[in-house]
């Protein structure tokens, strides 16, 4: 393989997953990567393996630049088997190399792999290993994405390598992002944002403004998955703090719903027509025909969800069950839900819906708006006055 090189010294050897489409129920369209790395001074440190059914890719792209006996640490930043499932393999054949990680990544190794990761030393936030010329030190970020998680920051590089986040579902064969599309790489950095990392939101501002207040400067960031930002670090961090902040809403509608004898599809185009009177953005998603991960990546600019579910078995339809389940697990911030749907006889997909969400703690705009069988022409006009309300909303 062509050494794909960061800084003197430090060489990505990780490997692209082409083929996966999908990533624990996120549809992951464009593949992904496990990106690992080798930071070779006087002592050689392995950044992070990678997914087991690929470590044999790892094994040749580092026996490329060393022989595997020669690695002195081995730095797991992130315990999730994506990143850590060929650790097993690659301790053995590294068999000199030390092996660091957080206290609570220590705990899940050991977990997931056995006693034999008993030996783990553990790592704390300021804590430093000297390789010669080069520095590691660490920052310890939990939830993101996991308890274990924390960044790896190589001083005199200023590389920062923080796994999981800034990263992208985006198998390439250009591995910075002065060699990717923008547009392309920028979807897939709000989808992976939007997909994983929504829950934690308030943490990836605080550990942004831990970074700044560290004074750590930063040429490049090398997350575990997709492109590596070489060209301009500062735009996926600006990024992050935007959509984490909520900086990015603006007055659009997300109407999610699922339909069974037309009823509520007709209601929820007739809602985004009153809506779209009104200078507002609303865009509908049906479900079945959407896949959940396109959809919360749309929540996240959005001011106001919208789900529509026709009532069966006295519930809501299965499609929006899963949708609401997925939903309010990563619950998104300061967004307002509306519901509407329909019915034949006693109803209670909208009864369902709401006390669902309330008890997630979403903001539940009331009234909902729900009909019997098949809309008539005034109900529709209903559907309609009800979108205008509802831009209206969207608008202050
Ligand atoms: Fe890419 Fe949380 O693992």
């Amino acid at each position: 393989m062509t050494k794909i090189s960061l800084k003197e010294g430090i060489s990505w050897v990780g490997v692209v997953d082409w083929n996966i489409r999908d990533f624990h129920d996120y549809v992951t369209s464009c593949g992904s990567s496990y990106n690992a790395y080798l930071v070779q001074d006087e002592k050689t440190a392995l950044i992070d393996t990678v997914k087991a059914t690929f470590c044999n890719e790892l094994i040749t792209h580092i026996s490329e630049l060393t022989p595997l006996e020669k690695i002195d640490y081995i730095i797991v930043n992130h315990v999730e088997m994506d990143h850590s499932s060929g650790l097993p393999i690659i301790a053995k054949l590294a068999k000199n190399a030390k092996i660091y990680a957080t206290a609570r990544g220590k705990e899940e190794l050991i977990k997931h792999y056995g006693t034999e990761f008993e030996r783990v030393e553990i790592v704390k936030t300021g804590d430093k290993i000297s390789l010669g010329k080069k520095t590691l030190t660490f920052l310890e970020a939990p939830m993101l994405h996991w308890p274990d998680s924390m960044f790896t920051y190589v001083i005199e590089d200023k590389v920062l390598m923080p796994n999981d986040a800034f990263g992208q579902h985006l198998a390439s064969s250009g591995h910075f992002d002065d060699e990717v599309d923008q547009v392309v790489l920028m979807k897939e950095a709000i989808t992976y944002y939007s997909n994983i990392l929504t829950p934690f939101a308030p943490l990836i501002v605080k550990k942004i403004q831990e970074v700044i207040d560290m004074k750590l400067p930063i040429d490049i960031i090398a997350p575990s998955h997709g492109i590596i930002w070489r060209k301009d670090p500062v735009k996926i961090i600006n990024a992050y703090i935007e959509w984490a902040t909520g900086k990015t809403v603006k007055p659009k509608v997300a109407i999610v719903f699922d339909t069974m004898w037309d009823s509520t599809n007709k209601m929820a185009r007739a809602i985004g027509d009153g809506i779209a009177s009104q200078g507002v953005e609303a865009k509908l998603f049906k479900l079945r025909c959407t896949e959940n991960t396109e959809i919360v990546t749309e929540i996240t600019d959005s001011k106001i969800v919208l789900v529509g579910s026709p009532t069966l078995n006295n519930g809501m339809f299965p499609s929006v069950g899963m949708f609401l389940t997925y939903i309010t697990g990563l619950k998104p911030k300061g967004k307002l839900w509306g519901f509407f749907g329909s019915y034949g006889w006693g109803g209670g997909a909208i009864r369902n819906m709401t006390k669902m969400t309330k008890e997630a703690g979403f903001e539940v705009i009331e009234p909902s708006i729900e009909l019997k069988w098949v809309p008539t022409e005034e109900e529709i006009k209903k559907c309609f006055d009800y979108g205008v309300q509802i831009a209206q909303k969207a608008k202050t």
